[in-house]
Order: structure tokens, then C-alpha cells, then sequence
């Protein structure tokens, strides 16, 4: 299917159902606040009634100078557990030095196939120093909410392989996981993606136009290979820009594979028109240092960070 939406005019989260709105608000918000060391700040803007359960951040070998980091949180409007895993800026340096040794190793994931040994000590780092038990005493108390697990760059790796635990460990079924993803590199090979689109989970795998990280590592090396669903936007991701969804296929010509010559680490670190990073830190607020820096020569306006 080829579809194009306007955003504006659709409701939250219908189940099954892909939502600008949902990824704009709730979710993007969410990863960003990954990034921040008190988290709890973009949960007060960005939401009616949420809070912070407990912030997880370790130094683990795999990501160098930075730390892996997930948070777990409980938005009661929306009746949802929130698992949010952190990006890595050391990861897109670290991609555009050395790709061929992060992503060489794979081990065998219990929900199906194979994933980058890499990504995979990166979530299970989080996941094992009190992610897991965050989650397993959230869903015991609100027992009737859905999953929702995001996370940006890196994180949406470990997000992706954090919502295929969930459901293949049964802490909860798929029909009440929701799996949304902002630039999330290849994570596992083609049986990992075809046991992940079998699950039956909501999963969205959102791409902004050219990010670099979205084709890392290339297609078919050691066997890499998307899951589904891709959304691409292949525009700014201002409010009311069209999107692309294609859920037929894990890698699909109709989305991002079909424009990667060029490839932008401005277009990874970006979404809706926010540096996802900056965006978590600032508390999920607009400053003018977040708007994306513009690049036309000549008659436009030039924007630069402050
Ligand atoms: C890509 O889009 C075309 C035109 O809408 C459609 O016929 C085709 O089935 C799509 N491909 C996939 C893999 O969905
Ligand atoms: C937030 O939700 C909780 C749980 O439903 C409820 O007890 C509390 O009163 C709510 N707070 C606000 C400010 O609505």
C-alpha cells in the first residue's frame, strides 16, 4: 500500500492505525526525553497526568563515552506504561567511522533470529540493572494499561528489540504494545524481522527523509534487514506535512530505500522540525536554538544555534 495522510485531522492512537498527531505529541516527546537527565520535565509538558517511575542510566562498554539509558513512566490519560530508551551522540560518530566492527556480531535473540550484538548489550545493559523489574511492578499495578516503548537513533534499536521482549516473554500481548521509532538503525537480521512483524504489535519505524542512520548498516550486510512498519517522511516533518506509510514490505522502495545517495546526519538528528536531543533537554519546549538550522543559500533567512 502507498498511502499519503494529512496529519492534522486524525484522532490519538487508534489501534493498528498509524498517527502523525501520536507520533508528533506523545511519542517523539518521549524519546527526546530519554535524552534528558530529568526526564519528569518534558512528562509535565508534554502530558495531561504522567510521571516518572524510575530513570535507568549505566555505563556500559558498548556505546563508549556515553551511557546506555532507558526511563519507565506511567501516563494515566492515556492509560499507558512508558518505556523510553536513550540515543547515543558517540553512536553517529561512531557509525561514520566504523560501521563494519559494531555491526559484524550478532547474537541470537529469544523472540526470533538474529540481532547486533551491539544493540542488543545496549538494551539488555538497560534492561537487566532494573528496566525489566520497573516494568514487570508497573504492569502489575496497572494492570489494564497499554505498553508503550520509543526511543530515537540507537535508542530505537533498543526500543524495537524492548517491545519484541515484552511480547515474547509475555509480560504483555502484542494487541497491547506500541512500538514507535524515530531513526532507528538496521537492528537484526531477516528471520529477527520477520519474527518482529509476526508478533502483531503496533510498530511504526519512522524515517525523516534522508537519515543516514536509517540505512546503517547497508541493506543485506551480514544479512541486516528492517522490520516493519516504515513511515517516511520525506520533508521537515513541519505540522501538516504528508508522510508515507508503507507496511507491505520490511524494506520497501516506496519509502526511505528509495532515496539514500545522499545521505544526512542533520536529517537523523532531526524530527518534527526538532533537534530530538536539544528538544528532551530543554524539557520538551520550543527554544529558538532547536529549530533546525536552515541551509538555503542566498534569499533565506539563516538560522543558527545560540
Ligand atoms: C509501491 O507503490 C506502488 C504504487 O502505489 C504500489 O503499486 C506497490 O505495491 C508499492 N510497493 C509495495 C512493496 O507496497
Ligand atoms: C492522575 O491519575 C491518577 C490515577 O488515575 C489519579 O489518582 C490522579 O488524581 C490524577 N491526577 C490528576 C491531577 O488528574
Amino acid at each position: 500500500m502507498f498511502l499519503t495522510f494529512m496529519a492534522l485531522t486524525l484522532p490519538l492512537a487508534i489501534f493498528g492505525v498509524y498517527t502523525d498527531n501520536f507520533a508528533r505529541n506523545k511519542m517523539m516527546p518521549l524519546a527526546a526525553a530519554a535524552y534528558s537527565e530529568l526526564p519528569g520535565v518534558c512528562l509535565e509538558h508534554a502530558f495531561v497526568n504522567a510521571s516518572i517511575f524510575r530513570q535507568i542510566t549505566v555505563s556500559c562498554d558498548v556505546f563508549e563515552k556515553d551511557h546506555c539509558s532507558g526511563f519507565t513512566a506511567v501516563s494515566h490519560s492515556d492509560r499507558a506504561i512508558i518505556v523510553a530508551f536513550r540515543g547515543s551522540e558517540s553512536f553517529i560518530q561512531l557509525i561514520t567511522e566504523s560501521t563494519q566492527t559494531m555491526f559484524s556480531s550478532k547474537v541470537t535473540f529469544i523472540g526470533g533470529g538474529q540481532v547486533s550484538e551491539f544493540l542488543f548489550k545496549g538494551f539488555n545493559t538497560v534492561w537487566t540493572n532494573g528496566m525489566k523489574d520497573d516494568v514487570m511492578t508497573l504492569k502489575n499495578t496497572y494492570y489494564n494499561y497499554d505498553i508503550w516503548v520509543t526511543g530515537h537513533s540507537v535508542g530505537g534499536a533498543m526500543a524495537s528489540i524492548a517491545a519484541a521482549t515484552i511480547v515474547k516473554t509475555g509480560i504483555k500481548p502484542a494487541s497491547n504494545v506500541i512500538l514507535y521509532t524515530f531513526g532507528q538503525p538496521r537492528t537484526g537480521d531477516k528471520a529477527f524481522a520477520t519474527s518482529h512483524d509476526s508478533m502483531g504489535m503496533q510498530s511504526y519505524r519512522l524515517t525523516h527523509h534522508r537519515d543516514m542512520v536509517a540505512h546503517v548498516p547497508p541493506m543485506n550486510f551480514e544479512g541486516y534487514y528492517h522490520h516493519e512498519a516504515e513511515v517516511w517522511y520525506d520533508n521537515d516533518m513541519k505540522v501538516g506535512q504528508g508522510y508515507i506509510e508503507c507496511d507491505n514490505a520490511d524494506e520497501d522502495n516506496n519509502c526511505s530505500d528509495s532515496d539514500f545517495f545522499t545521505l544526512s546526519i542533520d536529517d537523523h538528528t532531526h524530527y518534527f522540525n526538532r533537534k530530538v536531543s536539544t528538544f528532551g533537554d530543554d524539557g520538551c519546549i520550543d527554544a529558538f536554538k532547536n529549530l533546525k538550522t536552515h541551509k538555503q543559500i542566498g534569499n533565506e533567512i539563516s538560522y543558527k544555534s545560540m
